[in-house]
């Protein structure tokens, strides 16, 4: 018997006044991975999650989180979920180590805050005021606030937005600790490399619709299968000898330069036996696969950075 999952959301509906924010939707999230609900500004997926956390009652629709109604049910859920909270709700004044021994004073069974804080990179900061964080400190807080309770789902809304590519590295890295400690992650981001990097399966919304929901090796294997290698050399034929192989769709030259487009597995050994077999001087190689941005756009006709 598999386990019923730890969210169920069924066509839930939410509107503000006359803009429909979420429109029927639906998805599952199962116990020990990381989901992500992916998409870009504006596609619902803060009005999703404040939902599935209680905090919004949807217009039509069931949740169901641990099986439970995350409204009706709220105390119940309170010790097992973690809410991440937003930077306008902690005063700029108070201390990292106040934050976490106040938040911790709101649980019956709070985890160790000292070890808590060790674990998310803090404890030097412990004694420094919230206000004197750097974005990337602010947000290990706020990982830290959210796992005050040692809860067995955490919900994590655009977490590493506005940080540099380093400091996002160090969330992703947490994110996946929280993970391997046996807990579920719930997290939204506008970021498809951050999905793409971090979650198990992503349900990709736009329009407040669902459009399509899989792992992301799954979406990318079903919508944009094609991939590309780019070959520069001066090798006469080269790109008559590529369009022969069987995995290749098509070969396009610009200048030195062949871009040969495929698929399959096979693919980059075809193309690497053909260098070899015509004894072609290569003076660079490479092959590009396509992303879970390239999903998007062949999904919704426009790429998510418009
Ligand atoms: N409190 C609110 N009042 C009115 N409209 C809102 C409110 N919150 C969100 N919206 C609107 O609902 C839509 C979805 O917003 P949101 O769920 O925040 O999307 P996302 O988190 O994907 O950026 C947007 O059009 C947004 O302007
Ligand atoms: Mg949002």
């Amino acid at each position: 018997m598999s386990s019923s999952p730890v969210v169920e959301v069924s066509g839930i509906r939410k509107t503000y006044g006359s803009t429909v924010a979420v429109d029927d939707v639906s998805f599952e999230v199962q116990e020990g991975e990381i989901f992500g609900l992916i998409g870009p500004n504006g596609a619902g997926k803060t009005t999703t999650m404040e939902c599935v956390e209680g905090l919004r009652r949807p217009d039509a629709g069931r949740i169901g989180v641990f099986g439970l109604d995350p409204i009706a049910d709220a105390r119940a859920l309170q010790t097992r979920i973690g809410v991440q909270f937003q930077q306008a709700e902690l005063q700029k004044r108070i201390k990292v180590r106040e934050a976490v021994e106040l938040w911790a004073s709101l649980y019956d069974t709070p985890v160790d805050a000292a070890r808590l804080l060790d674990q998310l990179g803090l404890t030097e900061k412990r004694d420094a005021r919230f206000m004197t964080l750097s974005g990337g400190q602010k947000q290990r807080l706020f990982i830290a606030l959210a796992l005050i309770n040692d809860p067995e789902l955490v919900f994590l809304d655009e977490l590493t937005t506005g940080l540099d590519p380093q400091a996002r590295r160090a969330i992703w890295e947490l994110v996946r600790d929280i993970k391997h400690r046996g807990k579920t992650v719930f997290l939204t981001t506008h970021l498809m490399e951050e999905a793409e990097r971090l979650c198990d399966r992503v349900a990709i919304i736009e329009h407040g619709r669902i459009v399509d929901h899989d792992s992301p090796d799954g979406l990318i294997a079903r919508h944009c299968p094609q991939r590309r290698i780019v070959v520069a050399t001066s090798h006469a034929g080269a790109a008559d000898a590529f369009g022969r192989l069987a995995p290749v769709d098509g070969v396009a030259t610009e200048g030195d330069e062949l871009t040969v487009t495929g698929q399959g597995d096979d693919l980059v050994t075809a193309v690497i036996h053909a260098i070899s077999e015509h004894r072609m001087q290569v003076t660079a190689f490479r092959t590009e696969n396509p992303t879970l941005e390239d999903v998007f756009l062949t999904l919704t006709g426009h790429s998510i950075r418009d």
